[in-house]
């Protein structure tokens, strides 16, 4: 009995030593520590997501964190890059700038579980504040990581693109929030080889996203924010994927019927 139990103690371990043994994911985990929260009925704890969240375990590779506008994405991801050591408005972890006091207090709440291993490379994209690390980047003139150029010279979108494929180098851990913001679809699908590229680099990504696009990437986890708390979903249970799929139907039905307009007329 007690060679069963020494078996299945050893078994155990050896699954948890083998897991430890992997250097990604670089966050593992993080949990909601509660016990020093003073009022759970204002922001945030008052986002049903995050009232209810006790912890979160991140895909090796990326994942990806969705739900409707105001379901606290963007809340969770910044107390999840600030908890790493990023700036509030993202960058690498040296662009230390703020220009706004309505941060939350979530990330005075999160113990994060890490792995042995340190990412080589670290930045935090944030849709809302890019403009505000272009200019800083401008003013410290350190603009060799992205291109050589200033990237308020360019469009919103090549700009942010530029992050993606010049400045990140691989062994990275790297936080998004809502980076399909400023890319069309076609750049949206560059931006999945590029991701790709960065996993196959060792690279682990964690990304607020609507774009159906970049959520397709198939080595990923999905996790779901909504009244009803945070749960795990396929790519097919999105809403994002339902609409997609429904639009198809709509688009395949309407072009059927124009073919067929055309035939009898
Ligand atoms: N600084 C703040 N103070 C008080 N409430 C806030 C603050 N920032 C956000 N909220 C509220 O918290 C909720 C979640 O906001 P959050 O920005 O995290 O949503 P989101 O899921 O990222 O939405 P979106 O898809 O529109 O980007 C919203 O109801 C919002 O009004
Ligand atoms: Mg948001």
């Amino acid at each position: 009995m007690l060679r069963q139990r020494l078996n299945v103690t050893s078994r155990c371990d050896d699954k948890l030593a083998f897991s430890l043994m992997e250097a990604r994911p670089y966050l593992r985990k993080i949990r909601i520590d509660r016990s020093d929260i003073k009022t759970e009925d204002v922001y945030p704890f008052s986002i049903p997501a995050i009232a209810s969240l006790d912890e979160i375990d991140f895909h090796r590779d990326v994942t990806f964190i969705v739900g409707e506008n105001g379901s606290g994405k963007s809340t969770l991801i910044e107390a999840i890059a600030l908890a790493m050591g990023f700036g509030p408005e993202g960058g690498t972890k040296n662009v230390r700038i703020q220009t706004s006091n309505d941060l939350s207090s979530l990330h005075h709440h999160i113990k994060l579980e890490k792995s042995f291993k340190r990412p080589k490379d670290n930045y935090f994209l944030r849709a809302e504040s890019f403009y505000n690390v272009a200019t800083y980047m401008d003013t410290t003139q350190y603009l060799e990581g992205y291109g050589g150029k200033s990237l308020h010279a360019r469009s919103h979108g090549e700009a942010f693109f530029s992050v993606l494929t010049d400045k990140l180098r691989g062994n990275g851990f790297y936080v998004f929030d809502e980076p399909e913001a400023a890319l069309s679809p076609s750049r949206q699908m560059a931006a999945l080889t590029a991701i790709h590229d960065l996993v196959r680099k060792e690279s682990q990504f964690i990304i607020a996203t609507h774009s159906p696009i970049l959520m397709a990437y198939p080595n990923s986890k999905i996790l779901m924010l909504s009244e009803e708390g945070i749960s795990e979903v396929s790519y097919e249970e999105t809403e994002h994927f339902i609409r997609h799929s429904a639009l198809q139907i709509m688009l395949q039905r309407y072009y059927t019927c124009q073919k067929v307009a055309q035939v009898r007329f």
